[in-house]
Order: C-alpha cells, then sequence, then structure tokens
C-alpha cells in the first residue's frame, strides 16, 4: 500500500511556536518539511509516533550558545538534543573559532579559551572555510554563526590593549565581508571581556559597517552588565542605529548586589527603545552567571563555583572558598594558581531573572559552555527548566508563551526561514515532550545529567533523539539570515 508520509505524529497537543493556543491535530512529515497537519486518520506514513495527546512543538533554538567547536568535536551534541534544542546561534560574546588567518597565541588569549585552551580547532583561515567544515561534518543541530569582534582582534592585532588603527579596521572589515558572503548571520562582541575592552565604540561601529548591505546582526555581551547597564544598553543601541542593523542585547542580566532590582529600570528602557529601532534579547533561566575566572569578578559574587581548571584540574566542580581552605590560602591566591581556569558566579537577583524572563520580547538562550568539565548547568538544562521550573511550578508565564519564547520568536528575530514554526510547508523541526514532566535534572552540584519529558527531536525530517538516545542521523544544516 502507498504511504501518504515519510513521518505521522498522531494525536498531538499541537503548541505551533507563534504564541497561538494549542489545537489538537495529527501532523504529516513529507521529506524535511511538514506536509499537512490536521485529522490523518485515513492516512499512513513509513514511520509513526502516537503522542495520545502530549505536546508538539516547533524545535527548540537556542539563542545563544558557545557550541562553535561542540558542532565539529561532538556532532551528535547530545547536551542540546536531549533538550530538544533543534538550531542553535553561535559565535556569541565575541568568540568565534574563525576566521584565524594567523596561529592562535599560546596559551590562547581568555575568552577565546572557552572554545578550545589547547587552541588546535582554530584552524580556520577564513570563515568560510569554517562553514565548509560544518557543512561536510554535519551535526544533530542545525546552527546559525556569528563572527566575533574579539576573535578578529586575536587575529590583527598584536596589541589588545589599545583601539584598533585605521588600517587594523579596515583589515576587520574585510574579514567580516568575507564571513557574511560565506554565511554568518552577523558579528557579535564581548565588550566586557579584556581583549575588547580597549575597543570604543566608533571602532565596533567601524567594524559593524558591512553588516547593513548583508542583513546581517549585531549581538553583543555589553560592556557593562553592573553598575553601568544602562550606559551600555545606550551604547548598544547607538551601534545599530549608526550601522543601521538590528542589535540582539545577550544573556539580559543586571549583575552585582546593589543592582538588584534595576530589571525594572533596563526593561522600560529596552521597551522604549524598540519603538525607535530593532532590538531583541535572550535571558538564560538561572541567577549564576560563568565564564574565565578572575578575581574582580569572584570578589562581587556570593558563591563561587570552580568549572575547569588547567593547573588543577582535579578541584573541578568545588566551591572556591573551600579549595583555598583546602590549599591553605586566600582565594586570591586559589585564583593565580588555578590559572587558566572557569567559575560559575552566583551575583544576580532571582527577581531580575523572573522579569527579565518573563519580558514579552525575551528569547530563551542558554548561553552554556560545552567544554567545561563541570559546567554551569544551563548547558544541559535551559529549556526543560523554563518549561519545568518556570512555567509550571511557578506559573511565570503560559506554556504557549514558553515555547514562543524558545521557537517562533527566535526564528523571527534570527531571520531563520520557515523554522521555529508548526506550519504546513515549514521545515520538519519538532520537540515532542511531556508537559506534565519536562524539567531539568542538571543542577550546580550535579551539572551533567539529562533532562526530563523530551521524548523525540526531531531535525528536517529526521528522528535525531529517542527512547533517551541519539540516533545516527546528522541532518544539521548551516542556515542563513536572507538578505533584505
Ligand atoms: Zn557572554
Ligand atoms: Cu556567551
Amino acid at each position: 500500500m502507498q504511504k501518504n508520509f515519510d513521518l505521522l505524529i498522531r494525536h498531538a497537543t499541537v503548541i505551533d511556536g507563534t504564541g497561538a493556543s494549542r489545537y489538537i491535530a495529527d501532523i504529516g512529515i513529507t521529506g524535511d518539511r511538514i506536509a499537512k497537519i490536521g485529522d490523518l486518520s485515513a492516512y499512513s506514513a513509513k514511520n509513526e509516533i502516537d503522542l495520545g495527546g502530549r505536546v508538539a512543538a516547533p524545535g527548540f533554538i537556542d539563542a545563544h550558545t558557545h557550541d562553535d567547536r561542540m558542532m565539529l568535536s561532538d556532532p551528535e551534541m547530545t547536551p542540546k538534543i536531549s533538550q530538544g534544542v533543534t538550531t542553535i546561534i553561535g559565535g556569541n560574546c565575541g568568540v568565534s573559532l574563525a576566521p584565524m588567518p594567523r596561529p592562535i597565541p599560546d596559551p590562547v588569549t581568555p575568552p577565546l579559551n572557552l572554545l578550545d585552551d589547547a587552541g588546535v580547532w582554530f584552524k580556520f583561515p577564513t570563515f568560510g572555510s569554517y562553514l565548509d567544515a560544518l557543512k561536510s561534518q554535519p551535526s544533530t543541530t542545525n546552527r546559525a554563526m556569528l563572527v566575533g569582534h574579539t576573535t578578529l582582534r586575536v587575529a590583527v592585532m598584536d596589541d589588545l590593549e589599545q583601539p584598533a588603527s585605521p588600517e587594523q579596521i579596515v583589515q576587520m572589515q574585510a574579514l567580516v565581508t568575507e564571513a557574511m558572503q560565506a554565511g554568518a548571520i552577523g558579528v557579535s562582541t564581548g565588550l566586557f571581556y579584556e581583549p575588547a575592552v580597549a575597543a570604543p565604540t566608533q571602532e565596533v561601529i567601524d567594524i559593524c559597517r558591512p553588516l547593513k548591505v548583508f542583513n546581517g546582526l549585531y549581538c553583543t555581551h555589553m560592556r557593562d552588565e553592573a553598575d553601568g547597564v544602562m550606559d551600555s544598553l545606550e551604547e548598544t543601541f547607538r551601534i545599530g542605529r549608526e550601522v543601521g542593523v538590528p542589535v540582539v542585547i545577550s544573556h539580559h542580566k543586571v549583575i552585582g548586589q546593589k543592582n538588584y532590582g534595576r530589571s525594572d529600570e533596563t526593561l522600560a528602557f529596552i521597551q522604549k527603545s524598540m519603538a525607535k529601532q530593532p532590538i531583541c534579547l535572550d535571558c538564560y533561566p538561572y541567577a549564576a552567571g560563568s565564564t574565565v575566572l578572575s578575581w574582580s569578578r569572584a570578589v562581587t559574587s556570593a558563591r563561587v563555583i570552580v568549572t575547569w581548571s588547567k593547573a588543577h584540574p582535579e578541584f573541578a566542580g568545588q566551591d572556591l572558598d573551600k579549595i583555598a581552605d583546602k590549599m591553605g590560602v586566600t582565594q586570591e591566591q586559589a585564583i593565580n594558581q588555578l590559572l587558566p581556569a572557569g567559575a560559575i558566579y552566583f551575583r544576580m537577583d532571582e527577581g531580575d531573572v523572573q522579569k527579565i524572563l518573563q519580558f514579552g520580547p525575551t528569547m530563551i538562550g542558554s548561553d552554556g559552555l560545552p567544554h567545561d568539565a563541570s559546567p554551569h548547568p544551563r548547558l544541559w538544562a535551559t529549556f526543560p527548566r523554563v518549561l519545568g521550573h518556570y512555567r509550571r511550578g511557578l506559573g511565570l508565564f503560559s506554556l504557549e508563551t514558553a515555547v514562543h519564547k524558545m521557537t517562533g520568536l527566535t526564528a523571527t528575530n534570527f531571520g531563520l526561514t520557515d523554522r521555529g514554526v508548526i506550519q504546513e510547508g515549514a521545515f520538519a523541526d519538532l520537540t515532542l515532550f511531556n508537559e506534565e514532566t519536562v524539567d531539568a535534572v542538571a543542577t550546580y552540584e550535579n551539572p551533567i545529567a539529562l533532562s526530563k519529558g523530551i521524548e523525540t527531536v526531531i531535525v528536517n525530517g529526521d528522528i535525531v533523539w529517542e527512547h533517551g538516545h541519539v540516533t545516527a542521523a546528522r541532518p544539521g544544516r548551516v542556515l542563513s539570515r536572507p538578505v533584505a
């Protein structure tokens, strides 16, 4: 008998990613697309899944990742696919693996070492050669990539403590143009980090100039997320206006005890500014951040957990104060002995985290760090935590809204055509889950753990996750942003 579809999902509660109310339907998939939605009881398929009323949502889009190397070194992408993530945005916080037209410094300049402390993966002289590697060795997830401003500085400048010279700006503009022609979706900055702190606003504007003709995005880990957060928002919006492109405020947060509660101020300003120019933002669902270890960050934190250390790998996963006790030194001295290293910093207000998550335009992004020995739990648990703890547990928003923040909203903001929605003709990226059980399992103490309730994950029509395991399929594609 002739089969109508390759895959037929029966009795789904469809949450379509647009924010619209749920409905019951069957979903027929042919090739890489959703072919038909409705009562398909008269149809059959080569492969069928009966959901019995459980949820079918668009595959989640991780708006903020550092998966640039994981896609090549661990193409099963288990931390992501097991959460229902089917597309990742990479190259964030100024940190991308490419282009690196000359040898990377040894030791690798922090924070570029978040991607690869040994430096061997910074081997792509052009952005195009990196995207070619992603295309020829596909992973489970789709990806859309940014080119990092810090990577460009390290590629072109010998003294990172200076503003770029006019010649260096021209060189970096050429690298941005090459990246955009090859299929990058924009530029990211990490103006907060040491190798980019010396870059004045004008340097960023000049380097980003080529974005305009490609309809690229400007994504930023802002210069200051603490006392100077309002000035940093102003700077971000100015860059967007002068370059003439949309901006994405990465992992929006307010840091430091004396700034607790200031999300009221930042969100009001973001909302007001959105009326004048295109602005997007993402957030991870935790009151602790994670990045490279430093005393200046540790001293402003209520608690610090070391996530990796090159000199003392045995201390990964332990609290800094306990490590200092064991070493018999001060915490500042302990840090000097641990470096290079990474850490989790507790220095946000849970009330701010909830307000930012609840803010209508906020997308969900993990900011997970896949190469840390004892990573922040956001790597394995961001999406189930939003659906479990924040949606079902605290009731911050409806399930339809939660799904929209991780699918349709994100696809629209990043220009991912025919993704992030369940509609006839859209790509068949789907996450099938149980809304009663979905939740994070990973914790700060036990950070590597599969989440609960994510049953089946489909990318471009292929099942990549089922029965708690990654399948052999590697259907992930490189996605680009349409030129307006
Ligand atoms: Zn960042
Ligand atoms: Cu980041």
